[in-house]
């Protein structure tokens, strides 16, 4: 099935790319202050290896449940949550189309590039909307589709065909040669410094599912959910047709 191979790819891919927490916390501070993190109760859905989840809890929320898919992912989080010796963060093996909380059950929803991996985004914002509060807030970070969008969809499904043994070098060989094209773009960098781009490329182009869409689909989507847009941003990356746009959204 396409969701195991999604959890297994990551348990490969994330495992060995654990965000740089400086650099993802200044990225969730353009999003919470840490007011609106005190005591609250927030569900990381896809936490990957948990950094949000961790960032969230240090800033002192009451409680925060991260889930994912990968096993892998969740092993390296549950070290880091012993690391930073934290006691209000889980982590647990979940499915985001299919969450086992009640409605209303937290505060903060974030779900950071992620609801694109699973075989049905509209349903995963679904189940995500119906776990929040009202007037609690939602995080969505979302490949964003763009006019390069096929091409980027022809490099992934060839290289898909590829053996999977060959990925990690693959994508080395890819960072080669992008490697200068991306320096010229050096000033554009929006996104969590620290990443490496043959992490990116291992990310953009050999994942199993990988959905994008225009901002103005998940906005409607979640305003006609009942939603209020807090916040909009174009574009986490250098280059808008390999970002994520992020929404902060208001259940009203
Ligand atoms: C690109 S990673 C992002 C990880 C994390 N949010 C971060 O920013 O560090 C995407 C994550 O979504 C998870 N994922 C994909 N489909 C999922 C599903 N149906 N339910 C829960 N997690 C899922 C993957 O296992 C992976 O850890």
């Amino acid at each position: 099935m396409k969701k195991e191979r999604v959890g297994k790819f990551y348990d490969v891919v994330w495992t060995k790319y654990i965000p740089e927490y400086s650099a993802s916390e200044q990225h969730l501070e353009i999003f919470f202050a840490d007011e609106e993190i005190r005591n609250k109760r927030v569900l990381d859905a896809g936490c990957g290896t948990g950094i949000f989840s961790i960032i969230f809890a240090s800033k002192g929320a009451s409680q925060v449940m991260g889930t994912d898919i990968s096993q892998g992912s969740l092993e390296t989080a549950r070290s880091l949550k012993q690391k930073f010796n934290l006691q209000n963060v889980e982590f647990r093996e979940e499915d985001t189309l299919q969450l086992p909380f009640e409605d209303d059950s937290f505060d903060i929803v974030w779900a950071w590039g992620t609801v694109h991996h699973t075989t049905n985004p509209f349903k995963a914002i679904d189940e995500l909307a119906r776990v929040l509060r009202r007037g609690g807030s939602l995080l969505l970070a979302v490949y964003r589709r763009t006019k390069l969008t096929f091409l980027h969809e022809i490099i992934r499904k060839i290289l898909l065909q590829t053996p999977k043994k060959s990925w990690t070098a693959l994508s080395k060989v890819f960072a080669f040669f992008l490697a200068p094209v991306v320096l010229m773009f050096k000033k554009r960098e929006k996104s969590r410094k620290g990443e490496k781009l043959e992490e990116l490329i291992l990310d953009w182009y050999f994942v199993p599912i990988r959905h994008y869409y225009y901002p103005e689909e998940i906005q409607k989507f979640l305003e006609a959910k009942g939603f209020e847009v807090e916040k909009f941003l174009p574009a986490s990356g250098r280059f808008d047709s390999t970002s994520n746009f992020i929404l902060k959204a208001r259940k009203k």
